[in-house]
């Protein structure tokens, strides 16, 4: 099941076009490999247990994925980890399809299975909130998601043309980038929070500050109790060094990537901005930033 699993990735990576256009799509700019499989998504099954990793990209999602995958299934398959890679073992729903045999989300053989999103809240299929699924939703602060993106999208033939860093930068301010605006996405989910109480809203600089107490309270949200043993050894897996070094997780294995650009598991540091910003940019950003984010109770550091 899982080598069919893989087969049906890889073909999946095969027939998307390079270098989608964007377009705007109720609201939020999406690419077509997104919006063409639309009823299909909506129309997900999710069960209780599945666990939705939510993120606006590069906000640390593949790192999370990866505790995730350890907490629940390192001690009982760990042959998993060592020849799946990450996005095999928590796909990308919004990539799925179910009515086609790239439907890798149905053919899970796990329980829980670990699903990843990058959609807007409103976006979200009907079925995770009527199961009441546990999501885990990971924010990262608005300039070092920027600068990343940045860099996947010159690496990521799945991505439009970035451009230069300058007007890459404008697009982003304006949400003229896959998955729209960051600023609605980090507050849409937010305030869901305020209202479903199985949303575990976490911070990339919170991971990097301490990993082991975020891995602490991703366990309490998700009722694990990993040995202090097999939690020390899940916190040292998935530090940068090992995570980039590691096959399974650093994306080299997709085609579409080219890591000779710019690597998937890049500099993985707070506060990497400051190499790109100007001065400029940076009071041009913050002064909108400013008017983006008032009336929210959301606060983000931007450097630790
Ligand atoms: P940078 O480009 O700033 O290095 P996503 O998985 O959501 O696409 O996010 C990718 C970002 O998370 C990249 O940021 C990547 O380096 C960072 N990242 C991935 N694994 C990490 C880890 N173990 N520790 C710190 N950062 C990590």
């Amino acid at each position: 099941l899982l080598q069919h699993v893989k087969t049906n990735v890889e073909s999946l990576f095969t027939c998307l076009p390079p270098r989608p256009k964007l377009f705007d799509f109720h609201g939020v700019s999406m690419t077509k490999c997104f919006t063409d499989n639309w009823d299909n998504v909506q129309n997900v099954k999710a069960r209780p247990d599945d666990i939705l990793i939510a993120t606006y990209p590069k906000a640390g999602t593949t790192w999370v994925s990866q505790i995730l995958d350890l907490l629940y299934f390192g001690q009982t398959s760990p042959e998993r980890q060592s020849s799946i890679p990450i996005h095999m073992r928590v796909p990308f729903l919004d990539l799925c399809r179910p009515s086609q045999p790239t439907d890798l989300v149905d053919q899970l053989p796990t329980s829980p299975r670990l699903i990843k999103s990058h959609l807007p809240v409103q976006f979200v299929p009907k079925s995770f909130w009527e199961q009441n699924c546990r999501i885990v939703y990971v924010a990262r602060n608005a300039k070092d998601t920027a600068v990343s993106y940045f860099h996947f999208g010159r690496m990521n033939m799945f991505q439009p043309e970035p451009g230069e860093w300058s007007s890459f930068l404008q697009h982003f301010i304006q949400g003229e980038v896959v998955f729209g605006s960051w600023y609605d996405h980090v507050r849409g989910w937010w305030e869901k929070k305020q209202t479903h109480s199985k949303l575990h809203y976490m911070f990339y600089e919170d991971l990097i500050e301490d990993t082991g107490r975020e891995i602490d309270r991703l366990c309490s949200f998700l009722g694990l109790s990993p040995s202090a043993e097999e939690r020390e050894r899940i916190r040292g897996a998935v530090q940068f060094d090992n995570m980039k070094k590691n096959k399974m997780t650093n994306y080299s294995t997709v085609p579409s990537m080219d890591l000779k650009v710019s690597s998937f598991i890049r500099k993985g540091k707070v506060g990497d901005w400051k190499n790109h910003f100007t001065v400029a940019q940076s009071e041009q950003f913050d002064e909108d930033y400013k008017k983006k984010m008032k009336n929210t109770t959301l606060q983000f550091r931007t450097e630790i």
